[in-house]
């Protein structure tokens, strides 16, 4: 992506493929306002339908588009703002204690997974919360298991080329199948269960989805609810421990950042209080350098041009597709000065608008996770170096590569070592 800006600048025309035709990327702060905000743009929900159709459904928030979408949102939005969120900081925290204390001391751990079992108990806690028969106990590990299943090669292949599906049981894909029907008989299972025992004063998300009645007043089918459901356990995990992945890798690869942290962290004395900590300057801009060098989500999905429309230079005709490549945003030079050097300061120093900055995206598919997310890393991230010393193994500088479809991850393991209590 940055050989093909530095070649033809801000806004070029991808060919994708025979598959999924052209579309135009941008990365300019002005493109992006006009996609954001101008009427003669509207998002298509498509090709998020076409990449996780086959895993997360279509009739979830992510494939809906028009009206179908806007009411979706309502509905699933209240419950990830902020202010809905008050308990989760601390029930971070202990997972946090809990993770670590679960390695063996003096012996090397991988961060991502570490994270992932924190974001993965976390999602689970706010989307189903306690279920029947110890269903989420199982359904954690297989979750576990197919995200990992997810970033084989065979599996993503299998994906976007339909033929590859017959492949039989013993491969990737046959397992990853496999996977995939185990844990929606466990989804349906619950949510058959939920249905006839409904309880409306459970605070999690399954409960509002039983509730909630369409546009016709009709209760929601089985079907629509579990594609919900998996679309927030997979989104709400993955992304989030990417970034706490990479926040760690950060913070050691950079001692002046590591020693700027803790002595802020230490400031809040030996047991602080979660939500005092939710507020700290320098984490907060730690945390945002994070999404801003590798955003988990580099792209956004497609807005698609209504009518004919001057986009700079050019007169879009209607049907053409444009996508905005955060990832190029965040490392503009006139916006982030050095923009390969980790340096959290910057966000401490000045204000970035929103078509400056924008690792959740914008407008009106804006990351309904957004509050959940930064409170996860802020939390993990502080919890961890204010409470443990930590050592980071792996020496070489670490690269991003895809994972699955959407997701810049580490390209390899981020190994840690705890040598104790601090
Ligand atoms: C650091 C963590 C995260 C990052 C960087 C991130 C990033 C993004 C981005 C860029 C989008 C917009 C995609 C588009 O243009 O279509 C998005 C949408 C979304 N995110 Fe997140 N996300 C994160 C965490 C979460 C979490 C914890 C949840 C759990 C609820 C979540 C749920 C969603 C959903 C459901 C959408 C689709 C919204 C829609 O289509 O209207 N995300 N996220």
């Amino acid at each position: 992506m940055e050989e093909l800006r530095r070649l033809y600048g801000d806004r070029f025309i991808l060919h994708v493929g025979w598959m999924f035709g052209s579309v135009i990327l941008a990365s300019d702060p002005e493109a992006i306002q006009q996609i954001f905000t101008s009427s003669k743009f509207r998002s298509t929900g498509q090709a998020t339908r076409q990449f996780t159709g086959p895993f997360l459904g279509t009739r979830s928030v992510v494939s809906a588009r028009g009206e179908r979408h806007r009411r979706k949102r309502k509905l699933l939005l209240p419950p990830f703002h902020r202010e809905r969120l008050q308990t989760y900081p601390q029930r971070i925290r202990e997972l946090s204690d809990r993770a670590i204390r679960q390695q063996i001391p003096g012996i090397g751990f991988s961060i991502r997974p570490l994270a992932q079992s924190i974001t993965l108990q976390v999602i689970m806690d706010v989307v189903l919360g306690e279920c029947a028969n110890g269903r989420d106990r199982v359904l954690r590990e297989h979750l576990k298991n197919w995200s990992e299943a997810i970033a084989s090669p065979i599996v993503t292949s299998s994906i976007l080329f339909e033929p590859l599906r017959d492949l039989p049981d013993w491969t990737p894909w046959g397992q990853f199948r496999h996977l995939s029907e185990t844990i929606d008989e466990l989804l349906y299972a619950e949510i058959r269960h939920r249905r006839s025992h409904l309880d409306p004063h459970r605070p999690d998300i399954l409960t509002l989805l039983l509730q909630a009645r369409d546009e016709n007043g009709d209760p929601l089918e089985d079907d629509e609810i579990r594609d919900e459901l998996m679309t927030l356990l997979i989104s709400g995990q993955e992304t989030a421990a990417t970034a706490i992945a990479w926040a760690m890798y950060w913070i050691h690869r950079n001692p002046s950042v590591r020693d700027r942290l803790i002595a802020e962290l230490d400031g809040l004395g030996p047991d602080p209080d979660p939500l005092e900590m939710m507020k700290l300057p320098y984490l907060d801009a730690v945390c945002s350098e994070t999404l801003r060098f590798y955003p988990p989500t580099p792209l956004t999905s497609q807005f698609e041009a209504t009518e004919p429309v001057e986009f700079g230079d050019c007169l879009l005709q209607p049907g053409t597709r444009v996508s905005i490549c955060i990832y190029l945003v965040h490392h503009r030079e006139d916006l982030y000065p050095e923009p390969k050097q980790f340096k959290p300061e910057r966000f401490l120093d000045r204000k970035f608008s929103q078509y400056e900055y924008l690792p959740f995206g914008g407008g009106s598919r804006r990351c309904i996770g957004e509050a959940l997310a930064t409170m996860e890393i802020k939390m993990v991230v502080g919890t961890l170096l204010s409470r443990y010393r930590l050592e980071m193994l792996t020496q070489m500088p670490v690269q991003p590569r895809f994972r699955g479809f959407v997701l810049l991850a580490p390209d390899r393991d981020i190994r840690f070592v705890c040598l104790g209590r601090r």
